[in-house]
């Protein structure tokens, strides 16, 4: 049995004083909660959050990282500036990223893989279009998603990285496949990461379900045989809606 993952991506909310704030309402109320937790706060936040965290079962984690090592590149933060403050994991290819910023499955391995090399755990996101969907091609575009993700990588460094299936029309819409559709994707998403990996790399992995994931339904999902978890964007601003999720054991 998997323990079960769950993650809150803070997106680009929150104030110093909110993030803080939360951070020290979630170590309070997740002390001694036995699941895995992470919450990825802004980049300008994670070092308050980190000296909050310490020492807690709550994982800090980031929203991206530069492609590139330290060195002339405006605007990007490197891995090692991250590990440096205490984050341990970061959230790459969400679909923010690759629709809003354009990033690739080849640019997303390039960050997965500098991840890896600088110590970081690294959350990977996949998941369709509606329009694929409605196509039939979500298992298709999902393995091409891992395949273009963890191109490269060992089974080693494959215990160092998590999924996160998140279909884009459920993303902030309130809108969810039935929690059946969702295992269902997860299996096929496992079986390709069987064929690529090995069937043990596929057996131990984390792949957590994203979208539109409260605490009204997350229960139903997080029962599912091959949903190990949640990423959490919205539910995960306050401390009302992520903890109860937090608090599922199946
Ligand atoms: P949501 O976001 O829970 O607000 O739908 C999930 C995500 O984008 O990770």
């Amino acid at each position: 049995m998997r323990t079960k993952y769950v993650a809150g991506n803070w997106k680009m909310n929150m104030d110093k004083a909110g993030a803080v704030a939360l951070a020290s309402e979630l170590v309070e109320q997740l002390k001694g909660v036995d699941n895995k937790f992470m919450i990825a706060p802004p980049f300008v936040y994670l070092d308050a959050v980190a000296q909050v965290v310490k020492g807690s079962n709550i994982i800090l984690g980031a929203q991206n990282i530069a492609a590139t090592e330290n060195g002339a590149h405006t605007g990007e933060c490197s891995a090692a500036m991250l590990k440096d403050i205490g984050v341990e994991t970061v959230i790459l290819g969400h679909s923010e990223r690759r629709y809003e910023f354009y990033e690739t499955d080849k640019l997303i391995n390039i960050k997965v893989r500098m991840a890896l090399e600088h110590g970081l755990d690294v959350v990977l996101c996949i998941g369709e279009l509606y329009s694929h969907k409605v196509a039939g091609v979500t298992e298709a575009v999902c393995e091409m998603q891992v395949k273009g993700g963890l191109d490269g990588l060992t089974k080693e460094q494959l215990a160092h990285v998590t999924i996160a299936y998140e279909p884009i029309w459920a993303i902030g819409t309130g809108k969810t496949p039935t929690p059946e559709e969702a295992n269902s994707i997860h299996k096929s998403i496992r079986a390709s990461i069987s064929n690529l990996f090995g069937a043990d790399v596929a057996e131990n992995i984390k792949i957590l379900y994203g979208g539109s994931m409260n605490a009204k339904n997350g229960k139903d999902l997080l029962a599912q045989s091959d949903i190990d978890g949640g990423l959490i964007g919205g539910a995960s601003l306050k401390s009302e809606t992520f903890v109860p999720i937090c608090k599922y054991t199946v």
